[in-house]
């Protein structure tokens, strides 16, 4: 599987004294890469391997080994709070005895006790060390805790002997990741999603724009749910001011022009479609360079023409991918809703009605009507936008399952 899922995921990765130490450069280069916020933890011995330097340009943090140094937080606990998942790499014989008997005697092996999230372990180490009963009953031991282990390659050992004992590869590493934060076997695992949303700007000129009140949180609330839920998700989003949900490629754009363009980037690539967007359907028919000025009339008149109707653009796309609108209605809601439907080939669409100023634009609640295609009408009682989300997801999923049945 892709890794987009690492994307704004906190990783601690601790790194102990085995020889392999310099394999999990490769790891922590990686998780950066893939835009993972990484901590690493080092014990005394591992920088007898790797130079702190290494791994602290490579996470671009400085890296923490010492419990005793003077400052403003206690590391163990913060690294604690900050992490969704540790991995341990390479894992000593040492260190999983350690946590095996929580025995908390340097800075790792008190953090690994303070973490409540899950907990990965590469062990990587001689052969024999690996077969010794104490070693396999601490690895036994940690199992049933749930703490993952993975299990180490065989091959030409460091030391010359040849046996299991091997650091895992990186790639086995990230997907024993994923497995921990619940990502690989999860019901979007490998789909690819776009949702667009928030209002788009249509530019007057370079000080005025034309625009609606939409905060962007319903769309956000379906990213961040569609990642949770397994899937490499990409937010095209207009202008707000909310956080880029975890696991989330976000792509900003200003006006409905770039929003088009952006979605037009994924042609082909997608598996579900979702416009929360609030797309203005009019910019004006020219944008002035210079500010207009105010001169001496009363009267300003706009031309405005019609932009791109994104979605609808979508529906022509072959492969077309599952297709999901919003309607955001004044008046007869759900059969306005239901032509929109229709006219734009969609396969389900989320009727909102925006007139009430307890729902909708800007509010943390929703009340929705969700349509399909078949005509079948599933109304949702006031609810959170994240439980709106949730339910929207629901359907998708299911709308999934009918195309591959
Ligand atoms: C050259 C060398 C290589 C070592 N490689 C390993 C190894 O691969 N796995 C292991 O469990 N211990 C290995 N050790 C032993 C550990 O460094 C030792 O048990 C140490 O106490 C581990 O400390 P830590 O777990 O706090 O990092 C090695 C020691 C040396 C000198």
């Amino acid at each position: 599987m892709g890794h987009e899922w690492l994307r704004g995921r906190r990783i601690v990765v601790g790194v102990t004294g085995g020889i392999a130490a310099y394999k999990v450069c490769e790891l922590v280069s990686t998780l950066t890469r893939l835009g993972a916020t990484v901590r690493v933890v080092m014990t005394e011995n591992a920088r007898r391997f790797v130079g702190e330097l290494t791994f602290a340009t490579l996470s671009g943090t400085p890296v923490a080994h010492e419990m005793w140094a003077p400052r403003d937080e206690i590391v163990h606990t913060s690294l604690a709070d900050f992490a969704e998942a540790v991995i341990v790499a390479p894992a000593t014989a040492n260190i999983i005895g350690k946590l095996a008997h929580g025995i908390a005697d340097d800075l790792l092996s008190t953090t690994l006790l303070a973490f409540d999230c899950p907990i990965v372990m590469a062990p990587a180490m001689n052969t024999r060390m690996l077969c010794n009963a104490a070693v396999a009953a601490n690895i036994e031991t940690l199992r049933q805790r749930g703490v993952r282990i993975l299990e180490p390659e065989e091959g030409r050992l460091a030391c010359g002997d040849e046996g299991a004992g091997r650091l895992p590869a990186t790639e086995a590493m990230l997907d024993a990741l994923a497995e921990a934060l619940g990502v690989a076997d999860a019901p979007l695992a490998g789909m690819r999603v776009l949702v667009t949303a928030g209002p788009t700007r249509e530019a007057i000129d370079p000080v005025r724009f034309i625009s609606n009140p939409s905060s962007g949180r319903m769309g956000y609330e379906l990213a961040g749910e569609a990642a949770r839920r397994g899937a490499s998700v990409t937010l095209v989003s207009g202008p707000v001011s909310l956080d880029p949900p975890a696991g989330v490629h976000v792509v900003n754009v200003e006006s409905a022009g770039q929003m088009h363009q952006a979605v037009e980037a994924h042609r082909g690539e997608l598996d579900v479609f979702i416009g929360a967007a609030a797309v203005a359907d009019w910019r004006p028919a020219e944008s002035h360079d210079q500010k207009i000025k105010k001169g001496d009339r009363d009267e300003l008149e706009l031309r405005l023409v019609r932009t791109p109707d994104i979605i609808a653009s979508v529906a022509q796309w072959d492969p077309r991918p599952v297709l999901v609108g919003f309607a955001a209605e004044t008046t007869d809601l759900l059969e306005n809703a239901e032509r929109k439907l229709r006219e734009k080939g969609l396969d389900m669409i989320v009727a909102n009605d925006v007139c009430r100023s307890d729902i909708g634009f800007g509010s943390d609640a929703n009340e929705v009507t969700l349509i399909r295609a078949s005509g079948n009408r599933t109304p949702l009682p006031r609810a959170s936008k994240s439980e709106i989300a949730r339910s929207i997801l629901d359907e998708v999923q299911d709308l999934l399952g009918s195309r591959t049945d």
